[in-house]
């Protein structure tokens, strides 16, 4: 997608089509939207007394000029009441503006900056939004479609227009930073959209490579023998029934001060899930291809922070394997010894996401990270705990989960709070070892939780179970049905705060 910055007037600019907005029921129109509707001789303000279009979220028109203008078409889209408005909004908006024009035929539009100055939104914020949005809302994944591509539409170009003086920088700035994170997120919906066939470990371990290569940084993977070596016995029990490589990926950004401790971020990556010997359901196996969600999540914002040149330091680790039942495959009762000597008990094969994410947090000691953030599409109580709305968070900092909640409001990667008492460890004690696998029918998101906890290290730690949030059953305004690459735009959020020293 090519984005444009252009000094201009909307009313003067020469395009196939133009995005204009209003507000739910109020009186006047927004100014860029007025200075249009003057041209037009008052078509938009008549379509709102009318009372056919409100402005209410979600609403969109798109109207033919005829030569009154340069613009051939104008879409008016509603943003809501102003005093619920948010750059949420903007998102929410753009996405189906994109498509709407996209499925017209046409190839690019142009826009003004929607929303900016209403509720303290910025310049750079509302251009973030707006290419954000619309990019996220524009993705679609259709490698695997051979019949028919010539029916595939594609929108090629989309031009941001200010007239005011002195801001075109600041448009420029956000609009970058939009595009690289919707871009990274996109990334991360095509590695979990694709099947598991495609995506293995060893591609992981290519991604992880390639990333490295391309923005200089440091990637290093762990082969099966040397986590043997390492006495990774967590990781590897969920790899022995698979016939696929196990992979133990490291990848390394040092945007930081030379001795400035880095975060860490871990992502699970268990590129198919079939629970093993305690195999799943047959109904919606399928989706497990997305049980590497986290990881996705890991490379994407590795990828975002190379690009955005974020002065901070960030390690991200993926243990990726599969979870496979075979003869060699770890089987409920059997007892390992994790990385960090302690040894746990497989009641259920089926919960492998925090036998390979306890080795990978013991490998994040070595680091001494000042903070590790893990993602993980860990629990189904998780789901049904907080539905598709909003990420787990769990940890044993206090500000490090405020922070995160604090992002998630902003970048619209919600995220929601479930205690972490003492108590939920008493669900995962075992009689042959240190602890078991699963916790019982109570409380399973909180009990993964403990469970990953006996393997955190003296530094802050929060737990992200993204299994809610990482795929959509039914379309979004902007993301479609399928993976939605959760995570990216969270951690980007957080990581920006954090190393302006407010994070
Ligand atoms: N990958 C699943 C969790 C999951 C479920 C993710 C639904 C996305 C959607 C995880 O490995 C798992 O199977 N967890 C078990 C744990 C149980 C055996 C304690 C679960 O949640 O049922
Ligand atoms: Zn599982
Ligand atoms: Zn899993």
């Amino acid at each position: 997608m090519d984005i444009k910055i252009k000094k201009g007037k909307i009313e003067e600019e020469s395009a196939e089509a133009i995005v204009l907005c209003h507000f739910e029921n109020e009186k006047s129109l927004p100014d860029e939207t007025a200075a249009v509707d003057r041209a037009l001789k008052g078509q938009i303000r008549m379509l709102v007394s009318s009372g056919e279009f409100t402005g209410k979220a979600n609403q969109m028109v798109l109207l033919h000029l005829r030569g009154e203008i340069p613009a051939k078409r104008a879409l008016v889209v509603g943003l809501g009441p102003k005093k619920e408005f948010t750059t949420e909004k903007i998102r929410q908006a753009m996405g189906p503006a994109g498509r709407r024009i996209r499925e017209a035929g046409v190839k690019s539009f142009s826009t003004p900056l929607h929303g900016r100055g209403v509720n303290g939104i910025t310049t750079a914020e509302s251009a973030q939004a707006i290419v954000e949005g619309c990019l996220l809302g524009l993705y679609q994944f259709t490698p695997y479609r051979t019949e028919k591509r010539e029916e595939l539409r594609e929108l090629d170009q989309i031009t941001l227009v200010d007239r005011t003086e002195g801001k075109i920088a600041e448009v420029a700035g956000g609009s970058r930073n939009g595009q690289i994170l919707a871009e990274a997120t996109n990334y991360v919906r095509d590695l979990c959209n694709h099947p598991s066939n495609v995506v293995t470990p060893t591609r992981l371990a290519e991604e992880a490579q390639s990333i490295a290569r391309e923005f200089g940084l440091t990637c290093r993977v762990i082969e099966k023998e040397e986590a043997e070596s390492l006495g990774m016995g967590a990781f590897l029990g969920v790899a022995r029934g698979s016939l696929e490589p196990p992979k133990f990926i490291i990848l390394e950004y040092s945007g930081g001060k030379k001795k400035e401790p880095p975060v860490v971020l871990v992502g699970k990556s268990i590129t198919f899930d079939s629970g093993g010997i305690s195999i799943k359901p047959a109904e919606k196996m399928e989706q497990m291809k997305t049980d590497m969600s986290g990881g996705a999540a890991v490379l994407g914002t590795m990828k975002a922070l190379a690009q955005l040149k974020l002065p901070v330091s960030v390690v991200g680790i993926l243990p990726a394997t599969e979870n496979m039942p075979s003869g060699s495959a770890v089987k409920p009762g059997d007892v390992v010894r994790a990385m960090s000597g302690k040894t746990i008990e497989v009641i259920n094969t089926d919960a492998e996401g925090r036998m390979v994410l306890a080795d990978a947090l013991a490998y994040a000691a070595r680091y001494k990270p000042a903070a590790v953030v893990d993602l993980a599409t860990l629990t189904g109580a998780c789901v049904v705990a907080l539905g598709n709305h909003a990420t787990g968070v769990m940890g044993t900092s206090p500000k490090l989960i405020e922070r995160l909640k604090k992002a998630g409001e902003h970048s619209g990667e919600r995220v929601w709070e479930l205690p972490l008492w003492e108590e939920y460890r008493e669900q995962i004690k075992s009689d042959v070892a240190d602890m078991k696998n699963v916790g019982g029918r109570g409380a399973g998101a909180i009990t993964a939780a403990a469970f990953l906890q006996k393997f955190v290290g003296d530094f802050p730690w929060v737990h992200l179970d993204i299994a809610g949030t990482s795929w959509n059953d039914e379309a979004r305004p902007y993301a479609p049905k399928g993976a939605t690459g959760v995570g990216v735009r969270l951690l980007i959020q957080w990581l920006t705060e954090n190393s302006r020293g407010r994070g």
